[in-house]
């Protein structure tokens, strides 16, 4: 019997770790993941992986150059897939009918054109990529349409990992979903991915549905989560002006088994490359589909999140004496979450962006994100001199008027604040983004402390 063999179009976030994460547990099937970024892929067959996540090097070691392959020969590789994941990005649209909304699909319709154009035989195609409900309808369209030699059957099957802790999620997520038609050959195909997943991931957390559900719930799953975050931001506003503790509160009502005590951390605002695209994406689909008042009520998830990150530079600028003209911001934290060097979104761009508008000089450092990244993200192309990325924390903090910690990354805990202090203008402030310095302490040290939905 030939191996089965599995091809995967985009080796980004997505396709790089959970690819990596089948080959490592199924040495008998040979994986290729395909992308036409030539750099990304010569960086996915080096030791420095194009995707920071720990422990992915080590998943990645334990397959490649044996069943785990990393090519640009995206056509090649199709041809020779039994089954072809489609791993590709899903931006917003950023112009044209739902522009700011919208999913942008060119990526998905070029990858299934791509499909119908080189595929022989049968072939089951996996979407994988977050999509709007019903987009398998359209692939199999394009794929039916213009194929001569292939059959085909889409299946959904969204990934849920997310970034800093992928090689945990995939190693022992809390359900793989699988959708298909509910024909013979549907669950047929279903089957076979499955019992792919079925090697590691126990059977009852692995759930099938039909095609429509299961792309839908991964937009509801993140509309959801994100849900949680706005909800408990926008109580940090009002634990603020009371007096109550943003994380007392959280404690308190996570307490509650109905309600769960996961993402209730008040922050800075949520960042990522999913929640606020794939809830534009939903809001668009309510449009779409005439239902405004479902749109309305998830579009406030986005609002409420675009306010709390405006707040938060509007409050350091407040503090000031009401001017950061000329003054040293030093920006602790640049990535979106800890273990990840994902800038795409981050609260950091806009509050980066906000400082620098009023004239302050921001100092950036984070552990894990490139210079080139950072300024590429804030300035667009631009060069502007009151941005600079350093290489320590306490080098950003050298001179600084203000201290303000947006990404949670572990080594910001263990940082010698009094020598911080002195090396700070005073009275030196510092504002707490993600609320994991001892503010206390802190203010006994000196510091002027704001801290997300507390009285410090
Ligand atoms: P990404 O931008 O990191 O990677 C996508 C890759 O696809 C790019 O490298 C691009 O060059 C490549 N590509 C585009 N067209 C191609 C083609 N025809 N053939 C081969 N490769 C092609 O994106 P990502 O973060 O990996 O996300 C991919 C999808 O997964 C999106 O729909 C996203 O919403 C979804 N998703 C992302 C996450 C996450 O944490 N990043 C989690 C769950 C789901
Ligand atoms: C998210 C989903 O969690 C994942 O299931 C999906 O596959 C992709 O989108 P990701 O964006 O990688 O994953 O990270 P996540 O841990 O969800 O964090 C998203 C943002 O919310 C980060 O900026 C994080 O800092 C913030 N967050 C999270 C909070 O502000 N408070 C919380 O309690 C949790």
């Amino acid at each position: 019997m030939s191996k089965l063999s599995i091809c995967c179009l985009g080796a980004g976030y997505v396709g790089g770790p959970t690819m990596a994460m089948i080959a490592a547990k199924c040495p008998d099937i040979k994986v290729t993941v395909t992308d036409p970024n030539e750099a990304r892929i010569v960086a996915w067959n080096t030791d420095q992986l194009p995707v920071y996540e720990p422990g992915l090097d080590k998943v990645v070691a334990s397959a490649r150059g044996k069943n785990l392959f990393f090519s640009t020969d995206v056509k090649g590789a199709i041809k020779a897939a039994d089954i072809i994941f489609v791993c590709v990005g899903t931006p917003t649209k950023t112009q044209g009918v739902g522009a700011g909304r919208a999913a942008d699909l060119k990526y998905i319709e070029a990858a299934a054109r791509m499909i119908a154009e080189v595929a022989e035989g049968p072939k089951i195609i996996v979407e994988k990529s977050t999509i709007p409900v019903r987009t398998a309808s359209s692939m199999l369209t394009i794929l039916r349409s213009n194929s001569k030699n292939g059959t085909f059957q889409v299946l959904s099957n969204p990934e849920f990992l997310a970034e800093g802790t992928a090689v945990a999620d995939l190693e022992n997520p809390d359900r793989v979903l699988i959708g298909g038609e509910q024909t013979p050959e549907g669950l047929a195909a279903m089957e076979k991915v499955v019992s792919i997943y079925a090697r590691w991931v126990p059977r009852e957390k692995i759930l099938t549905t039909n095609l429509w559900s299961s792309e839908l719930s991964k937009l509801v799953a993140n509309a959801f989560l994100a849900q949680r975050i706005s909800s408990i931001n926008a109580i940090s506003g009002l634990c603020e002006a009371t007096g109550a503790d943003v994380d007392e509160v959280a404690r308190a009502i996570g307490s509650d088994s109905r309600i769960g005590a996961k993402f209730l951390k008040a922050s800075v605002g949520f960042g990522g490359s999913c929640f606020q695209k794939d809830i534009l994406d939903l809001v668009y689909l309510c449009e779409h589909f005439g239902l405004p008042e479902v749109a309305a009520y998830w579009e406030s998830v986005v609002k409420m999140n675009d306010w709390q990150k405006s707040r938060f530079s509007a409050r350091i600028v407040n503090d000031l004496f009401s001017t950061v003209s000329g003054k040293h911001i030093a920006i602790l934290g640049f990535a979106f979450k800890k273990d990840t060097n994902d800038t795409r979104e981050t609260a950091a761009i806009s509050v980066c962006h906000n400082l620098l508008k009023e004239g302050a000089k921001v100092v950036v450092y984070d552990p894990r994100v490139p210079e080139a990244q950072i300024r590429s993200d804030v300035l667009g192309s631009e060069k502007n001199p009151n941005l600079v990325v350093v290489k320590s924390a306490l080098e950003a903090c050298q001179g600084a008027h203000a201290v303000a910690v947006l990404t949670e990354w572990d080594e910001f805990k263990g940082l010698d604040f009094k020598k911080i202090h002195e090396a700070m203008y005073k009275p030196a402030f510092l504002f707490d983004g993600r609320n994991i310095l001892p503010h206390a302490k802190l203010k006994e040290m000196g510091f002027r402390v704001f801290a997300i939905g507390k009285t410090v």
